[in-house]
């Protein structure tokens, strides 16, 4: 038996702000839900479910197979708990490993040194079976594990995913300012835009958002563009029966789909930088792409959609004032051209996000890195009075 046949807890991890949307793609998924935490998701499968939720999943950070539960006080317990734990059955003596950790436990301060014990507690494993060492280091791109201890408690588990899946696997040209993946797959999914209407994506800097909407309208799973996984690593996986799940997805592909998606820049680095990140998503025709102004983007008069931008926040200082025309200018640009649309302004900059001086009808929470953002809602409907409101 191998993890891949051997039913066990599954923890999803991802950002607190999107979880709802993260067990929304699980359920849809056919799996039911066991509990939850603010970033932690469970639910009881195998490896094999979570190849499959590795495949499909957009919005989540890590796909997590328990391994072991276990009671630790200090780092030498910790040590003698990992030591018993029998490795053999999920990698063999011939692959790397890395260790990431979520530490909390009053005996330690620097939680490298639980990870240390916790590498040391398998790394002894190993040599007692068979008298020599694996290799270990920080590299994601192999079998990768996950110790989760706080206080007494410790689990440890095999991370399925290996590098996050916050990565879709697409980004060659970061250009500036690039959205997490993930994060715009669920800035996107929080948007009412329903898969068959206009998506305009003025500002698309690296074309993250455009780039989603397109995956996610067409069906392509960011399993079909990564080509590395954790799961890739374990002794059980057998390579067809991950071609098989892959071709089970692309049954609900469309080739094409009946609207489509605007993206530009005034930059024309960040066009090509687009360009290129579409094609390596396989969706660059999907997405027509032009260099030109917000202010001169053409929104079809009579048709429905979204329009969604991420304009910078002025994070250095001095920025903020120029900053404050293009914002106020945002708000010129939904009430002259967006008649009949529903306009996004996704923000980490609250005090800019008065000047656009339109009334939102809704206000997300998400944050990009570190920054507290928002994903600013303004229904423009036709006949609809957009209001102003005072900066
Ligand atoms: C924060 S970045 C967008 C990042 C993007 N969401 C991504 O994931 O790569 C803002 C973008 O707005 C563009 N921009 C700034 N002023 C503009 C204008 N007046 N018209 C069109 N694009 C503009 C910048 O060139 C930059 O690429």
């Amino acid at each position: 038996m191998s993890a891949f046949d051997s039913p066990s807890t599954l923890l999803i991890t991802c950002a607190p702000d999107v979880k709802s949307i993260t067990e929304k793609e699980i359920t849809r998924l056919g799996y039911s839900i066991l509990d939850s935490t603010p970033s932690g998701i469970r639910l009881h499968g195998t490896a094999t479910d979570g190849m499959r939720l590795c495949l499909y999943l957009r919005t989540a950070s890590k796909v997590l197979y328990q391994v072991a539960t276990g009671s630790a006080h200090n780092p030498d317990q910790l040590y003698q708990w990992v030591n018993k734990i029998e490795w053999n059955t999920f990698f063999t003596i011939q692959d790397y490993f890395s260790i990431e950790s979520f530490i909390q436990n009053d005996t330690i301060r620097d939680s490298r040194f639980a990870n240390q014990k916790c590498k040391d507690g398998i790394v002894d494993y190993f040599s007692a079976l068979y008298g020599k060492r694996p290799n270990t280091g920080p590299e994601k791109d192999k079998i990768v594990l996950f110790l989760f201890w706080k206080q007494n408690d410790a689990v440890i588990y095999l991370d399925l995913s290996g590098e996050p899946l916050t990565k879709h696997g697409y980004r060659i040209h970061p250009w500036k300012a690039p959205m997490i993946e993930s994060l715009a797959a669920a800035v996107i999914q929080s948007t009412q835009w329903d898969q068959n209407s206009l998506f305009i994506n003025p500002m698309c800097g690296s074309g993250t958002l455009a780039i989603e909407a397109a995956l996610l309208s067409s069906g392509k799973t960011n399993g079909h563009i990564r080509r590395n996984f954790g799961f890739m690593h374990l002794k059980g996986y057998v390579a067809a029966q991950w071609y098989a799940l892959k071709d089970e997805a692309l049954k609900y592909i469309r080739l094409r789909i009946p609207f489509p998606i605007y993206a530009s820049d005034i930059a024309e680095e960040a066009i090509t930088a687009a360009k290129e990140n579409a094609k390596k998503a396989g969706v660059d025709h999907l997405i027509e792409f032009s260099v030109q102004d917000f202010k001169d983007v053409v929104v079809p008069r009579g048709k429905k959609g979204v329009i969604v931008l991420n304009p910078e926040y002025g994070e250095r200082l001095g920025e903020e004032e120029k900053l404050m025309t293009t914002y106020k200018e945002i708000g010129d640009f939904f009430k002259k051209k967006g008649s009949g649309y529903i306009g996004y302004v996704f923000t980490g900059n609250m005090d800019l996000a008065k000047h656009i001086g339109l009334r939102t009808s809704k206000k997300m929470i998400f944050h990009n890195a570190r920054i507290e953002c928002r994903l600013l809602e303004y229904e423009l409907y036709e006949g609809k009075k957009v209001v102003r409101v005072k900066e």
